[in-house]
């Protein structure tokens, strides 16, 4: 008992001291209040002191990688086009900032270079992504491409196999697993946390982002336990992120990067 009480106090103790304080991500930018995944979006989240971006991108028909959500344009710009069909410069036309009001009207789709041009020193990218495993070979180019450190770029997905792939092909980046976690109603979680830390080991991924909702104190206790990081996304109110970084999640991901970090000043990353 009193091992275990220890050991509670070194991670927890650790979490602050050791690793530094939790990271205030980005979600697709500043996109409470810009258009997500844009320009625009990101220099805002950087204005308001974010630590991180986090970003989501598919390959395009002639092998760009750009930064959307879907695999279509529909949402954003209207225009329905299929991102993998479709190429740069026919991506480049459409103005994906008009919804989000007039003083974004114009805004075009990003590539990634155009998204890390955009990130200052020792500021960090969680990039999302996508679609399947043929935009890795491209994404490591761009990223050996750019002035990045290792340390400032990291990968999250969904499909635990893109994390394993990523791994494989360049394990000096930190890779999470992506995953909703739901709560039954007998009170038991889907994915169990067996089925978690199975996935997390068997993919060699740095840690778990999860859904805010479902996930409770002893899951995220209990993953940090085993060697995992735990982040979460996405967290707009300040209480909520509070809960969180109380139990040691490294990273909250956000709409609202400028309320998240104003505050909780003295919780989060300088
Ligand atoms: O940070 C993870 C989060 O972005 C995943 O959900 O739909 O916003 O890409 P989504
Ligand atoms: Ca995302």
């Amino acid at each position: 008992m009193r091992v275990l009480f220890y050991i509670i106090i070194f991670i927890v103790v650790g979490q602050f001291t050791l690793v530094g304080k939790p990271m205030v991500v980005a979600h697709r930018g500043a996109s409470g209040e810009a258009p997500e995944n844009t320009i625009p979006a990101f220099n805002l989240a950087w204005k308001q002191g974010a630590d991180a971006i986090e970003g989501d991108f598919h390959l395009t028909k002639d092998g760009q990688v750009v930064c959307i959500h879907d695999g279509n344009t529909k949402k954003v710009a209207g225009e329905n086009l299929v991102v993998k069909n479709t190429t740069l410069a026919e991506l480049k036309k459409l103005d994906v900032g008009f919804k989000k009001g007039a003083a974004f009207k114009g805004t075009s789709i990003p590539t990634i270079e155009e998204v890390f041009e955009t990130i200052p020193a020792k500021k960090k990218i969680y990039i999302e992504i996508k679609c399947g495993l043929e935009i890795i070979p491209p994404l490591l180019r761009e990223i050996s491409k750019s002035q990045l450190k290792k340390e400032q770029v990291i990968f999250i997905c969904f499909d635990a196999k893109v994390i394993q792939a990523v791994k494989m092909r360049a394990p000096h980046f930190k890779a999470y697993w992506l995953s909703n976690v739901k709560r039954n109603q007998d009170g038991t979680f889907t994915p169990s946390l067996e089925e978690a830390l199975t996935t997390l080991r068997k993919v060699k991924a740095d840690g778990m982002s999860s859904s805010r909702a479902g996930i409770n104190d002893d899951f995220i206790a209990k993953l940090q336990m085993a060697g995992f990081e735990h982040h979460v996304w996405t967290v707009n109110e300040t209480e909520i992120a509070q809960w969180f970084m109380d139990r040691g999640t490294r990273s909250v991901t956000t709409d609202f990067p400028g309320k998240i970090k104003g505050a909780l000043k003295e919780k989060v990353s300088n």
